[in-house]
């Protein structure tokens, strides 16, 4: 069987977050966070489903880790939730929260797996919110204080440090377009927690270097490789506005340049900035454009734009039934997407090194009468994906390693329970894990270095 083999020491992962999977949402002196509150709010979620018990990692670790070394994994990246560490968001540290933090990693690496921590992935202290959230400058501030305490206890054992996950979808998705929490709708207020969220990572930035001066630092990102749906103007204008607002916005500043200009005229036109950049203050884009050691990727789908699909979410996805279809989130399956997205943030940002930090699927297959979980869906869409990443690497991108989204079955923000990305199959009712056909192929995949052709 011939097969595509992988760089020496390609790092092979699986990623979660806090809010997503640990539960004990108020255990330990754990503080409340927005997604605490935005899911007890009725009507936000799915189901009503909240993340109050999710997968019960946070009594189930040790179990978890063992079988992420069935699995093989080199790496795993987890968030860590700030409201465990800083119950109110800033001031008084929470000693049990930086005691659960370091029995995982301290089992991560009694495992040979390397921790990857990210230390935002949107579970922002509620305390915070109460004063505007990131619309609030202070708030990058406190950002910089929760990193100094984390950074303090555990940098002598993490290499690898993200600070944010996604600002797109925590600043839009969350104050925009309000289907995330904090819930709110207003492009001003975005716009300013955007800058926020920039600016929050520069301070991080300079909080981790100082702490750990050996550290590789890094940035995770979504931009949606996107294209016009056909040659009209009109929708060659709505792709310029999408991959304005949604990529560039976010990348640009973060190496080096300023906000484009032909988005900050959009904004203006579209009512978004009435006082302009008035957010932006001497200084900030050198703190937000740092040097880094990597960015991390997350890639799911494209976005094919057309007229009228203004917002980020709703009528990215093609009109026709597109060749290797969609996952049960709707979202189409479009491998080549992530080699165009290595190729083009490689070479017009220039990254010193990249990894894909999170490509995965939700499939609901579960177990079978043998209690075997069949889920050749997803083992065909990660080794699609695995080949573009490959391909990538043949064309020069300097490719580090891949995380699969998701290692567990977990609380998929608005949409609840009702998508399963896992490798690893969770019963909730009763906290059962089991290992999907997928896992088990992954762990091939790792053994081997290599996908099979
Ligand atoms: C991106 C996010 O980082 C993660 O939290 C989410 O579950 C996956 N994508 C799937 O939507």
């Amino acid at each position: 069987m011939s097969k595509r083999i992988f760089p020496h020491g390609f790092v092979w992962g699986a990623a979660t977050s806090a809010y997503q999977i640990e539960g004990a949402w108020d255990q330990d002196g754990k503080g409340e966070s927005i997604w605490d509150r935005f899911a007890h709010t009725p009507g936000k979620v799915l189901n009503g489903d909240t993340g109050d018990v999710a997968a019960d990692h946070y009594h189930r670790w040790p179990e978890d880790i063992a079988l992420m070394q069935q699995i093989g994994l080199k790496a795993y990246r987890f968030s860590i939730a700030w409201t465990r560490i800083l119950p109110e968001g800033c001031g008084r540290v929470n000693p049990a929260g930086l005691d659960f933090y370091e029995r995982l990693v301290d089992g991560l690496l009694a495992a040979g797996i390397t921790p990857y921590p990210t230390l935002f992935h949107w579970d922002l202290p509620q305390a915070l919110e109460d004063e505007g959230g990131w619309s609030n400058r202070k708030t990058a501030y406190a950002f910089a204080e929760f990193t100094d305490a984390i950074s303090r206890r555990l940098g002598d054992r993490i290499r690898d440090w993200t600070t944010h996950n996604e600002v797109t979808c925590a600043s839009l998705l969350g104050y925009q377009l309000g289907i995330h929490a904090p819930g709110i709708c207003d492009w001003y207020t975005a716009l300013r927690a955007a800058h926020h969220l920039l600016l929050s990572h520069g301070l991080a930035v300079q909080a981790l270097r100082a702490n750990c001066p050996k550290a590789d630092v890094g940035f995770v990102i979504d931009p949606i490789p996107a294209e016009p749906a056909s040659d009209a103007p009109q929708d060659y204008a709505a792709y310029r506005w999408f991959d304005g607002h949604h990529n560039r916005w976010f990348l640009d500043p973060l190496y080096g340049r300023e906000y484009p200009a032909d988005v900050v005229s959009e904004h203006i036109r579209r009512g978004h900035l009435p006082k302009g950049l008035d957010f932006l203050q001497a200084g900030d884009y050198d703190l937000i454009s740092q040097p880094l050691d990597y960015l991390g990727l997350n890639y799911y789908r494209r976005g094919v734009l057309r007229a009228g699909s203004e917002d980020l979410i709703n009528n990215i996805a093609p009109t026709a039934n597109p060749p290797e279809g969609f996952t049960e989130t709707g979202w189409e399956i479009y491998p080549q997407g992530l080699f165009y997205l290595l190729l083009q943030v490689w070479l017009t940002y220039r990254p010193r090194q990249i990894y894909i930090t999170e490509n995965g699927a939700s499939f609901s297959d579960a177990p079978d009468e043998n209690g075997r979980v069949r889920d050749e869906r997803r083992i065909a869409y990660l080794h699609g994906h695995l080949a573009a990443a490959h391909r990538a690497i043949e064309a020069g991108v300097p490719l580090k390693g891949y995380f699969v989204w998701s290692f567990m079955d977990n609380f998929e923000w608005a949409m609840g329970y009702s998508q399963r990305f896992g490798l690893v199959w969770v019963d909730y009712a009763s906290g059962r894990r089991l290992l999907k056909d997928s896992a088990l192929w992954y762990r091939q995949v790792i053994e081997a270095n290599a996908i099979p052709d």
